[in-house]
């Protein structure tokens, strides 16, 4: 495609000249970087200390996926356990929502990857101070339009009252703008479906009433409207919950802290703050689709189908590349199943707008400009994670030139009654996705090519509701994950992480000064700890772990933490993740009558147990070799 005139430029990509009708070029407004420092300096000026943005990938004991928001790394804290850099605490967190995959590409707002930006109250302040303030910094730190805030709050149930409290201080934030923000003009109660945040239902969870903050982004007047009931007006662009309950059976039990843990979109205020409708016409996203646009010559704005493609292919390059930068592989298991997915899902993407080949490859430059800003040693990365893309495309290729025999084979055993019957050919799609990873809509190509009339609509919606029973059975699987994840501080979790601490001393002393955790999870039943090692354990060390471990249990040794700045802490040689990042101060637990005499030190945010004689006596029932030299061991309490 040709286009013609001088493009304007819009951040580091230009408008096509077809499509400059559709965007206000006057109000760009601030960029994405700004924004997070505005915040961060705001919040920091209200006594909070910034915590890390940590890895995509959880750390330690968790069986979490991904990080799917900043209070991830906090829940101990929310829960009471004094965290080493205060009660105020505000940072930036890079997170993943696989879930929202189907909406990304329908929508102007929805993507896998996001930043949100958070700031925390540890049984500090409360609702007067994080409502007045987060209205502030939008208002007069974002420059947003008051006219176009819009909140809802709990409106009260069996459980919990109605948050009367919210309502009155909001409306008194927006009288200082003023703006009457009565109940059901500009504050809306809303039900426990809308207003109430806990992270999954299983008892121990923290939650409590929130209030969500929506900004007008439609083209008619606001006045009357609700954002409930006018969903694609408003976008939501931050909450703040008000976490002060724990899950019991058969209710909800006041904690001994009342917490704030605000979320906000980092893309989703760059949307309103430049004065944008779309996401992904924001600094985020903007150079990485212009760059799609110039290699496909095709338009963003030419057809739905076109920026869905466009949408998708530009979300899934910065999660892909995210991804990457935290060391995952695609592989065919947890974090590496879903880069695969996601890189190949890019690939049959680029071939539906005319890129048959490196897509993945040919997005990376301005991913890493849009992204470095945030993450300067992406740059660093960038050969590195082109030679992954690369690698995985070839992977991908073979799978389709397999692929291809078989379907050329299928269909020739096709007569004209099955080319009308889209649910066999869904079904034959469907077995050949699954056993070739070779996807339905080259099969159709494929069809089609033979001269066949096919149904598509009905192939596609067949093949999509097979595609959906399947995802509901994963999805459950991932459910499964995530609430078996961080939220389990069960006594026993607790136990075993103390236990994770001594084996890894115990394994020290036995083998060596290399060993260091490459992983380790929790259950309640058992611990699994990953190590370096060239050989596993003989019986003779395992023996030895084992007396070991139980020596300690039998000498009732103290834990305790100590909060200390993070080069102390190391050079009195705590131990440490080697990939983490960590905050200035860190908290280290200790197991011994002091730091100095201890059997064990390590960086960790906790919880333990007090003393070892509250642990059992171990063994080591099962070990693995996981890589070349990587061991792991199962441990559980006898
Ligand atoms: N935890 C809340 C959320 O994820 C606010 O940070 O929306």
């Amino acid at each position: 495609m040709v286009r013609q005139g001088s493009a304007k430029p819009l951040f580091a990509g230009s408008i096509p000249a077809q499509a400059s009708k559709n965007y206000l070029l006057v109000n760009t407004g601030m960029k994405s970087e700004e924004i997070l420092k505005k915040y961060l300096n705001y919040y920091i000026s209200k006594g909070h200390k910034q915590i890390p943005n940590v890895s995509l990938v959880p750390e330690g004991d968790s069986t979490l996926l991904f990080v799917n928001s900043g209070m991830f790394p906090l829940v101990p804290y929310l829960s009471g356990e004094p965290h080493p850099l205060g009660k105020r605490l505000v940072n930036v967190q890079r997170s993943l929502r696989f879930e929202d995959i189907e909406d990304v590409g329908n929508t102007n707002r929805h993507t896998i990857a996001f930043h949100m930006l958070g700031n925390w109250s540890l049984g500090d302040y409360f609702k007067k101070e994080q409502l007045l303030w987060i209205y502030e910094f939008l208002i007069e730190g974002l420059k947003l339009d008051p006219n176009k805030l819009f909140a809802t709050v709990f409106a009260g149930d069996e459980y919990a009252p109605k948050d009367e409290e919210s309502a009155e201080i909001i409306k008194e934030v927006m009288k200082k703008y003023g703006i009457d923000a009565s109940e059901g003009v500009r504050i809306f109660p809303c039900g426990r479906k809308d207003n109430w945040w806990q992270r999954g239902e299983s008892i121990g969870e923290l939650g409590g009433p929130d209030s969500e903050i929506f900004y007008y982004v439609g083209e008619g007047s606001y006045e009357g409207k609700s954002p409930s009931e006018n969903q694609d007006e408003f976008l939501e662009i931050g909450n703040s919950v008000f976490m002060q309950y724990r899950k019991i059976d058969g209710g909800w039990e006041p904690l001994s802290q009342r917490n704030v843990d605000f979320g906000g979109g980092l893309e989703r205020l760059a949307l309103v703050t430049q004065g944008r409708k779309d996401i992904f016409e924001t600094d985020n996203f903007w150079p990485l689709i212009d760059r799609i646009q110039k290699i496909s010559g095709r338009d963003y704005h030419e057809s739905s189908e076109v920026k869905r493609s466009m949408r998708i292919l530009a979300d899934h390059m910065r999660a892909s590349v995210m991804l990457a930068m935290d060391g995952v592989l695609p592989g065919n298991k947890d974090q590496g199943y879903i880069l695969r997915r996601i890189i190949r899902r890019m690939i049959k993407i680029g071939r539906n707008i005319g890129v048959e080949k490196n897509i993945p490859s040919m997005l990376i430059d301005e991913t890493v400009s849009i992204l470095s800003w945030l993450y300067p040693s992406l740059k660093d990365k960038e050969t590195g994670i082109i030679n992954i893309f690369s690698t995985e495309e070839e992977k991908f290729f073979k799978v389709l030139s397999l692929g291809i025999k078989e379907s050329e084979k299928i269909i020739s055993k096709l007569n004209d009654k099955d080319f009308n019957d889209p649910d066999k050919l869904a079904d034959l799609s469907f077995n050949l996705f699954q056993s070739l990873g070779y996807p339905p809509d080259i099969f159709l190509e494929d069809m089609k090519n033979k001269g066949k009339y096919i149904d598509s609509r009905g192939f596609n919606k067949a093949v999509d509701s097979k595609f959906k029973k399947h995802q509901e059975l994963s999805r459950s699987g991932s459910e499964m994950k995530f609430k078996g994840g961080l939220m389990d501080q069960s006594e026993r979790t607790v136990k075993y992480h103390t236990a994770t601490h001594i084996l890894q001393r115990g394994l020290i002393n036995i083998l060596g000064n290399h060993i260091c955790q490459l992983g380790s999870n929790i259950t309640n039943e058992r611990l699994r700890y990953d190590f370096p090692n060239p050989a596993k354990l003989t019986d003779q060390q395992i023996k030895e772990l084992e007396n070991y471990f139980n020596d300690i249990v039998i000498r009732k040794i103290p834990v305790n933490f100590i909060i200390m700045p993070k080069r102390k802490a190391q050079e009195i040689g705590a131990m440490y993740l080697k990939n983490e990042s960590y905050p200035d101060e860190v908290k280290v637990y200790y197991i011994g009558d002091s730091i100095e005499k201890a059997v064990s030190k390590e960086f960790c945010g906790g919880p333990h147990v007090q003393n070892t004689s509250e642990l059992g006596g171990i063994e080591i029932y099962k070990q693995e070799k996981i890589g070349d030299g990587k061991m792991r061991i199962y441990a559980r309490f006898k």
